[in-house]
């Protein structure tokens, strides 16, 4: 371990800290249980890719907000932005009286979102919201009414999301009935189930699950989020989006996790070289403003009839300022190319423990979002949630956060913000390698 450095993590009490011990009686006895936490720790505030804690205590943030923080906490263009937007207008509800930031941050995206023919965008507020709104615009646009998802996927938390979405515990369990309408395919997930990874079975599925000419769009994370950070094949890909051509179903990627950069480009769909039908975009869309899109083929995106869309928060002005500002400051900065490089540290890492330490079954991911899956052994590839568990409480508890992910709750990956320095990343992968040595 290098000890050269100057450290970034302070720890001034064991964790968690008197202070957040007491928010979390006060919580408990104000917040329902359904709502989980990844860890104990109550933030005060938070700058680039460092969390402070209620008592002082100074982490290392590998965890970004799940995905949201790609220009850093508290980015000053983006507080800049926001703060000079709220002093103009809060709300008006684009709705009622529309305004210009709503107008560009459309422009933007249909600018920089994958597919090189006219676009259109809407916005939304939240992830669900927008992979809601996709279905809504697929069906409307195809006049059919099957969705296809996959096992593994993960896309909101609201009816029609959830029902989409796969894992049941915790997030369907007692939550149904569930959304009719809504079919699913393996996912291409090669280390633990080669054999339905192939794209050959896609033709029988529209024999044996649903008719072809009845599905409105086939919907896919290219890079799983929740589901483990399980990169598709290119040549499944490239076989799935021949195939709804073929049978005319529009093809929507769900890059609310995936964008922004966190892949080494802006889109997964570029590493495809993917012209999807539809994107949904979230997460670090607007530096940590709620804030969802999506962009898509415009006479797609016009299908649905003049009030069928919208929503009284949708698009909100200081939100669009924020998100006009966080894209300006990736591109400035080239945080893109940022990812790519931090994806590179973090796999030289991640092989190294993989030589160390047996119960790491597989090491992957693309560009900045890596994943390590741990299991009992490799032989039997039997996943370990317990050790997981563990390896992110050992972490948490020497000032690193981090979140686990993956169907059987086995995988650690890392969704740091891109401004996080060489440094801050040295010590972070130290922590993790510490943790993995104690788990
Ligand atoms: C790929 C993907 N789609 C959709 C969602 C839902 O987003 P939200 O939590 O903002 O509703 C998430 C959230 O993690 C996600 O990772």
């Amino acid at each position: 371990m290098s000890t050269t450095r100057i450290a970034s993590i302070r720890l001034k009490t064991a964790l968690p800290g008197p202070r957040s011990l007491a928010l979390a009686a006060r919580r408990d006895a104000a917040i329902p249980r359904g709502i989980g936490h990844a860890t104990p720790i109550y933030a005060a505030g938070a700058k680039g890719a460092l969390l402070t804690d209620m008592d002082g205590n100074v982490l290392i943030d590998f965890a970004g907000g799940i995905g949201t923080m790609n220009v850093g906490h508290a980015n000053p263009e983006v507080v800049r932005a926001a703060a000079a937007q709220l002093e103009r207008f809060t709300h008006t509800c684009f709705s009622v009286a529309p305004y210009e930031g709503y107008v560009a941050l459309a422009e933007k995206l249909n600018s920089i979102a994958p597919g090189r023919g006219t676009k259109k965008t809407m916005l939304a507020n939240s992830g669900a919201e927008a992979l809601e709104n996709a279905v809504k615009i697929a069906r409307r646009a195809t006049g059919r009414e099957a969705v296809v998802v996959f096992e593994h996927a993960f896309h909101g938390r609201t009816l029609l999301t959830m029902s989409m979405t796969s894992k049941v515990r915790p997030y369907k369990h007692g939550f149904g009935p569930f959304a009719p309408e809504v079919y699913r395919l393996p996912y291409p997930y090669e280390y633990r189930d080669r054999a339905r990874a192939s794209a050959a079975p896609l033709e029988e599925f529209f024999l044996t699950q649903v008719a072809a000419d009845k599905v409105a769009c086939v919907v896919i994370e290219l890079v799983l989020g929740e589901g483990g950070f399980v990169v598709a094949p290119r040549e499944y890909v490239d076989a799935l989006a021949r195939i709804c051509r073929e049978h005319g179903i529009l093809l929507v990627a769900d890059e609310v996790q995936t964008g922004f950069g966190r892949t080494g480009k802006m889109f997964a769909c570029e590493h495809y070289g993917l012209e999807p039908d539809l994107v949904t975009m979230a997460k670090s869309l607007a530096g940590g403003l709620p804030l969802s899109a999506i962009t898509g083929r415009a006479d797609v995106m016009d299908a649905a009839q003049v009030g069928g869309l919208g929503g009284t928060y949708t698009g909100n002005p200081v939100a669009c300022a924020a998100a006009l500002a966080a894209i300006a400051f990736l591109e400035e900065h080239r945080l893109v190319e940022r990812a790519a490089a931090i994806g590179r540290t973090v796999e030289a890492r991640f092989r190294s423990f993989s030589e160390r330490f047996p119960f790491i079954g597989d090491e992957r991911g693309l560009g900045a979002m890596r994943a390590l899956e741990i299991v009992r052994d490799r032989a039997g590839r039997e996943p370990d949630k317990d050790r997981t568990d563990r390896v992110l409480r050992h972490a948490y508890e020497r000032g690193l956060l981090l979140l686990s992910a993956g169907t059987f709750g086995n995988v650690i990956r890392t969704l740091m913000p891109l401004v996080i320095t060489d440094d801050e990343l040295a010590e972070g992968l130290d922590v993790l390698e510490h943790a993995l040595e104690t788990a």
